[in-house]
């Protein structure tokens, strides 16, 4: 807790977040809330998960998958796990006074950095930025330039978050923002385990410069990894 908040203001502001991050997924009840599906639903969506995780499972050897966006109505595809990562990212660098702005390469709707921001407003904590990167207008093709980055004024960075889905888009963001990360903050990697472009580029840039604080995983669905981070040493 920053040393400057009570705790009543801090649990005011926690449960601000938890709301935020109801509001950021859409999974708020409302005019909208799912009706709970029928039995027989249910067992075609169970058949359905298992037979996508087969399929991932048997295109994993040739670096293919499937992309599923699950998340098409929400301000983020991230899940409520996805969330509750990037806010204990947040919470464990501003607890370490690790010094640096929040970054997020891949915004889409902005719901992640939306996110950032409410976390730095609800705990008054001034003085870092939050970075949105995008092309904002979808996937470029992977062989195009990316003259972008190198220029990005940024300083330095203590949560580093990249969701560009592929190689390019993530090997070309830790060559140009890892080297600003503090030491103490962290990298999350949204794509890791789901797309196998984007493990290629992060075992490649870990591999290149001998990174050996461990990638820890974030969350499983249906059994697959989905997600991982690790901290600077
Ligand atoms: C999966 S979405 C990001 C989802 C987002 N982080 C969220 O929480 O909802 C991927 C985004 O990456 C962007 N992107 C991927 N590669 C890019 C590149 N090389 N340059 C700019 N934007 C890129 C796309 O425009 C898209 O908005």
């Amino acid at each position: 807790m920053p040393s400057s908040q009570t705790l009543e203001t801090f649990d005011l502001a926690e449960r601000y977040l938890r709301l935020m991050r109801l509001a950021l997924t859409r999974s708020l009840p409302g005019s909208n809330y799912a009706e709970i599906l029928p039995n027989s639903k249910t067992v075609s969506k169970a058949l359905r998960h298992a037979a996508y995780s087969a399929v991932q499972r048997a295109l994993r050897p040739f670096r293919l998958s499937i992309v599923q966006t699950n998340r098409s109505s929400g301000e983020t595809m991230m899940g409520m796990g996805a969330l509750d990562n990037l806010h204990s990212a947040m919470h464990q660098v501003i607890a370490s006074q690790v010094p640096g702005d929040f970054v997020e390469t891949g915004v889409w709707r902005g719901g992640g950095t939306i996110y950032m921001r409410a976390f730095l407003e609800a705990h008054q904590i001034p003085g870092r930025q939050v970075w949105v990167c995008d092309s904002f207008e979808g996937l470029p093709n992977p062989k195009d330039e990316y003259q972008t980055m190198p220029s990005a004024p940024i300083d330095q960075i203590a949560v580093l978050r990249l969701d560009g889905d592929m190689y390019e888009s993530t090997i070309v963001v830790l060559e140009h923002l890892y080297p600003k990360v503090s030491p103490g903050g962290i990298v999350i990697i949204d794509d890791h385990g789901m797309l196998p472009e984007c493990n290629r580029a992060v075992e490649d840039y870990r591999s290149k410069y001998a990174i050996s604080e461990p990638l820890r995983i974030i969350g499983y669905v249906s059994d697959n990894p989905l997600g991982a981070y690790w901290c600077k040493d």
